[in-house]
């Protein structure tokens, strides 16, 4: 039996349609009320050091209008810590962020930045923010995450995602099963995310040990077509058939 998998809306590209006219519509907390109507967990944000998509506006009203636990995503610079620490969110997920990128590319290297992400761990934990580390799905980055004191990490799913169907995908999955096996053996949280959509979601949703999915670019896709809400409703039902299929069919 496992336990209830969270799921975390991510609403970037929301405000990254608004930024293209640089005015008000769409608005991203608009849709993070909705998120939370269509039975997200928790609202994701990542506030990038360009602003390309959600701005410092957002996440202050974000913290004030909307209920959710808000799970910021930032780079471990002072100048986000300070952000982080003035609007204190319930999450803080460390990313790597490169300017040139369209989105994150890759893990947190852990283990070569110690010395930077140690300070930023412990002060973001001193506050009362739980802090996640989002990393390739690599033993060797868990171990250093838990020696950090992280309590949480989030598995890059980008690679998975990427591969189409077959052996190479089945690869990456099965690498993705045993580091989250391992997160929780160390006493790490785990969760997941990036590249999910309603093909690749079932799969990750079954590992067990995870208790949290982020997800953002293909839900807001998606609700182009079909709208936020039954996009948000879709993947959810997805995740819980996939986590427990017995209990769906009770229900
Ligand atoms: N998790 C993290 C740490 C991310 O950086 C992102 C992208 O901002 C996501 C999850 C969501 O990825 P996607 O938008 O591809 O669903």
């Amino acid at each position: 039996m496992t336990g209830r998998l969270r799921l975390g809306v991510n609403i970037d590209h929301v405000a990254t349609i608004r930024n293209a006219r640089a005015g008000r519509h769409p608005d991203p907390v608009r849709a993070a009320r909705l998120a939370a109507a269509a039975g997200a967990d928790g609202i994701t944000a990542h506030l990038r050091e360009d602003r390309r998509h959600i701005g410092d506006q957002d996440i202050e009203q974000l913290r004030r209008e909307i209920d959710l636990p808000l799970n910021l995503e930032m780079a471990a610079t002072d100048e986000m810590l300070a952000i982080a620490l003035a609007h204190h969110p319930h999450a803080v997920c460390l990313v790597p962020e490169k300017r040139t990128e369209v989105t994150t590319e890759g893990g947190l290297d852990v283990v070569g930045g110690r010395a930077r992400l140690g300070p930023v761990i412990t002060e973001l934990g001193r506050a009362g923010i739980r802090v996640s580390l989002f990393v390739e799905p690599d033993p060797e980055q868990l171990d250093a995450a838990r020696q950090l004191g992280a309590p949480v990490v989030e598995l890059h799913t980008g690679s998975y995602c990427e591969a189409p169907p077959g052996p190479e995908r089945d690869r990456r999955l099965e690498r993705l099963q045993r580091a989250a096996a391992h997160a929780a053996a160390i006493g790490l949280e785990c969760h997941a995310g990036h590249g999910l959509c309603y093909e690749t979601v079932a799969a990750v949703a079954a590992i067990p040990t995870l208790v949290e999915l982020n997800i953002g670019h293909f839900l807001i896709g998606e609700a182009i077509f079909i709208g936020l809400d039954a996009a948000i409703r879709r993947m959810r039902a997805l995740m819980s058939v996939a986590r427990d299929p017995v209990a769906v069919f009770r229900s």
